[in-house]
């Protein structure tokens, strides 16, 4: 198969689009990050690249604490809005209208109308170049409770938003199954 050599560059998919809440000088604030993912089980621990300038990272740096807030489909342009505007300009929390609370960290905005809301201490701050990595560890995780079926949480109710990325840039939602994880695979061994 050909393949072209498209420069040395961050490109995976999916991306997620989440919001970052910290406070910053005493106010929540939040922003979009897709350069996100899990980084630890035991102890539970997620990971966000965040450019230097971000307001959000200076309420990161001032508290040690953030969240990781995971958007529905339904909240696509409250997502991009908070991608486009800074904090340090405007009240983000009320031009969306999200309704914030605050758990046992006491200093990590989460937006109530994100079906999943992680609550997060940070670890380790590394200095990668462009992008901060703020690896934070998951204190307590919040589901809505309408997004659950039986015990579990269910990603059919969940209907968390995706971004394509550049060029198409465009916001998803997941797509049709595939096959049963753990399981196709057995047809190979
Ligand atoms: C879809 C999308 C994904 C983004 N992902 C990131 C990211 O991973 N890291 C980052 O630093 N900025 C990212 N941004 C840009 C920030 O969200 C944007 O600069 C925002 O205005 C910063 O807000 P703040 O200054 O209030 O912190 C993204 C923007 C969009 C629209």
């Amino acid at each position: 198969m050909d393949k072209v050599k498209v420069n040395a560059q961050p490109l995976v998919y999916p991306m997620p689009a989440f919001l970052i809440g910290a406070n910053v000088e005493k106010r929540a604030n939040f922003m979009t990050a897709a350069w996100s993912g899990i980084a630890c089980g035991e102890p539970p621990m997620i990971s966000v690249a965040l450019r230097h300038p971000r307001y959000t990272l200076k309420g990161v740096e001032e508290n040690m604490t953030f969240s990781v807030n995971v958007p529905s489909v339904d909240q696509a342009r409250e997502v991009d809005y908070c991608g486009i505007v800074t904090g340090a300009k405007v009240d983000k929390v009320a031009v969306c209208k999200f309704k914030v609370f605050y758990g046992k960290l006491e200093t990590a905005p989460m937006v109530q109308q994100c079906p999943i809301n992680l609550e997060c201490k940070v670890e380790h701050m590394l200095d990668l170049g462009s992008h901060v990595l703020v690896i934070g560890k998951i204190e307590e995780v919040y589901v809505s409770s309408n997004c659950f079926t039986g015990d579990h949480p269910d990603v059919k109710k969940i209907r968390p938003i995706m971004w394509t990325t550049l060029p198409s840039n465009v916001y998803q939602g997941l797509g049709p199954e595939v096959a049963k994880a753990f399981k196709v695979g057995l047809e190979l061994k």
